[in-house]
């Protein structure tokens, strides 16, 4: 696949088919993420790769945790921003486009709860990478994780797989960290769930709407 096919066709997938990812190919994506550019060339990602009964006791202990601490949903690394104009409608956008797709009611609170809860389940994939970074390393650091994270979704793509990120994993954090013994000197930024895309499935229609270049462009040309 040529970089500007992944780059065009590459989709946030939120339904998976079970087939397994060979331990071989997860590797293979890592070591190409790997090659991503950083700051003075830190590299401050680390991943956990999760599949099989680990994947599945994350998922089980983490919805059982959701469904018994409803509220407790807060990330433990400082995450909130202010919410403001334009990114309000973009996220509200994105939401009714989806629900829509799925046949979920505005206002059906049982629902969304449902439907947000696949995030913990890795929307059914078959593997899960959690990503962590030291917490004594800055927003720049993050920058890198989240070019590493796109690095490995185009390689991804270009061998037919699908992804999505997902930073609701950095909520319910106390049972992901326990799981998976992610040490305490590091935050748990991200999730990730790779797998073969379900087609059948009608949230994999879902085509999210950028904004046009001179929306975020100012040019200084000249
Ligand atoms: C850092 C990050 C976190 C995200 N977290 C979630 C998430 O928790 N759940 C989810 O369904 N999608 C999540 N997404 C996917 C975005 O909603 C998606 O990238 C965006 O709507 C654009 O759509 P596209 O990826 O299909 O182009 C996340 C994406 C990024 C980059």
């Amino acid at each position: 696949m040529e970089l500007s096919d992944a780059l065009r066709t590459r989709r946030s997938v939120r339904a998976f088919r079970p087939d397994p990812v060979p331990r071989a190919t997860v590797e293979a994506l890592l070591a190409e993420a790997a090659l991503a550019p950083s700051g003075t060339n830190v590299q401050p990602w680390k991943v956990h790769v999760v599949a099989g009964a680990t994947r599945d006791r994350l998922v089980a202990e983490v919805l059982a945790h959701r469904e018994a601490n409803p509220a407790d949903a807060a990330p433990e690394f400082p995450r909130s921003a202010k919410r403001k104009e334009p990114y309000v409608t973009r996220m509200r956008t994105l939401g009714k486009a989806m629900y829509g797709l799925i046949g979920i009611p505005k206002g059906d609170a049982a629902a969304n709860w449902a439907q947000w809860g696949r995030n913990y389940k890795f929307f059914d994939a078959p593997v899960g990478l959690i990503f962590t970074i030291d917490k004594d390393l800055g927003p720049m650091s993050y920058l890198d994780v989240g070019l590493f994270m796109q690095s490995f979704m185009l390689a991804a793509a270009d061998r037919g797989l699908s992804t999505c990120a997902q930073g609701a994993w950095n909520n319910y954090w106390t049972v992901t960290r326990r799981v998976l013994n992610v040490p305490d000197e590091d935050y748990i930024v991200c999730g990730l769930s790779l797998g073969y895309a379900d087609e059948s499935d009608p949230v994999n229609t879902l085509v999210a709407e950028r904004e046009p270049v001179e929306s975020f462009t100012t040019w200084h040309w000249g």
